[in-house]
């Protein structure tokens, strides 16, 4: 098929095209849900559209690889684009209208206004990628004034992510209501991800040390042992296991992230490693 084949399913690139369609749902009553994504479709994404097409009459997926979360080391020119192959994977799971604006259209020349959170930005993430989560946060406020939805359903999978936009969305009054989506992995525990593409087949068997480690280490947590010598002894784990690094290999409270001596109360145990070149990053519920 030609480049210039029409998409299977009806694509806005502009915030004007969009509003008319989901404005006329609005005006019929409808219900709106939103997935917001960058791309390279998964089951992991796919598994959060499922949980919208549930929830609302309409659905609306956006693909847009947003340049103010990458740091300037990062991977945003390489990040993987295949618009037509998750085109067809968006119109044979019923999604109404695939939202794909260019940069321009999304930061104009001239825009200078960013959304900063505080607090549970401070740790974690928020210290390995200094200025990610405001460029998420931006974003997303963006994407969720564009389309106006009734819910918007976000992966536990980035779990500060969530913290991040459900705190935003209170502070900023903003009528939606965030839904979690549970972490899809794949066979051997790996948490699907769009940057598992990067990896070769020897890191790839590396990588699911990541969830195996996270599991056991959250088994012995929930015995009630002290944290301390049980991250110490994850970290060890992956590095034998062939990571290169551990960034952090933490225990959270599972709302605030304030770090926890032990899994007292609900908590969240998280993880970025990198394998190779690659960076991954999990959680899971202790
Ligand atoms: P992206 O990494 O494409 O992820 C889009 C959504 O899919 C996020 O809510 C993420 O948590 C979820 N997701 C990713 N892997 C998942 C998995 N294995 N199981 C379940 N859900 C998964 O996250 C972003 O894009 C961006 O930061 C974005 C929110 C779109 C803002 O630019």
């Amino acid at each position: 098929m030609s480049d210039a084949a029409p998409l299977p399913l009806p694509v806005a690139r502009s915030i004007a095209s969009l509003r008319q369609t989901v404005g006329d749902w609005r005006a019929n009553g409808l219900r709106i849900g939103f997935v917001p994504t960058m791309g390279a479709l998964h089951a992991g994404h796919l598994s959060l559209v499922e949980m919208a097409r549930a929830r609302a009459d309409r659905v609306v997926v956006s693909i847009f690889v947003n340049p103010t979360q990458f740091g300037p080391s990062e991977d945003f020119s390489k990040y993987p684009r295949q618009e037509r192959a998750d085109a067809a994977r968006l119109a044979a799971f019923g999604v109404d209208v695939l939202y794909a604006p260019t940069v321009d259209e999304m930061y104009p020349a001239g825009a200078t206004t960013a959304v900063t959170v505080g607090g549970v930005t401070d740790r974690l993430e928020g210290v390995c990628r200094p200025g990610h989560f405001s460029g998420v946060a931006t974003v997303v406020t963006k994407l969720l004034n564009q389309v106006r939805p009734d819910l918007a359903v976000f992966g536990e999978k980035d779990y500060q992510q969530l913290l991040v936009v459900r705190r935003m969305v209170a502070d900023l009054d903003l009528a939606v209501d965030i839904v979690p989506g549970p972490t899809v992995r794949e066979a051997d525990g790996l948490a699907m991800s769009s940057r598992n593409a990067y990896l070769s087949s020897e890191d790839r068997a590396v990588a699911a040390a990541l969830p195996a480690t996270l599991s056991f280490v959250a088994s012995q947590l929930r015995g009630g042992l002290d944290a301390a010598p049980l991250l110490e002894a994850g970290r060890t784990r992956l590095l034998k296991a062939g990571f290169s690094e551990v960034q952090y290999l933490d225990l959270a409270d599972a709302e605030t992230l304030a770090p926890l001596d032990r899994a007292d109360r609900p908590a969240r145990l998280l993880v970025a490693a990198k394998v190779g070149a690659t960076r991954l990053i999990d959680n899971v519920a202790v």
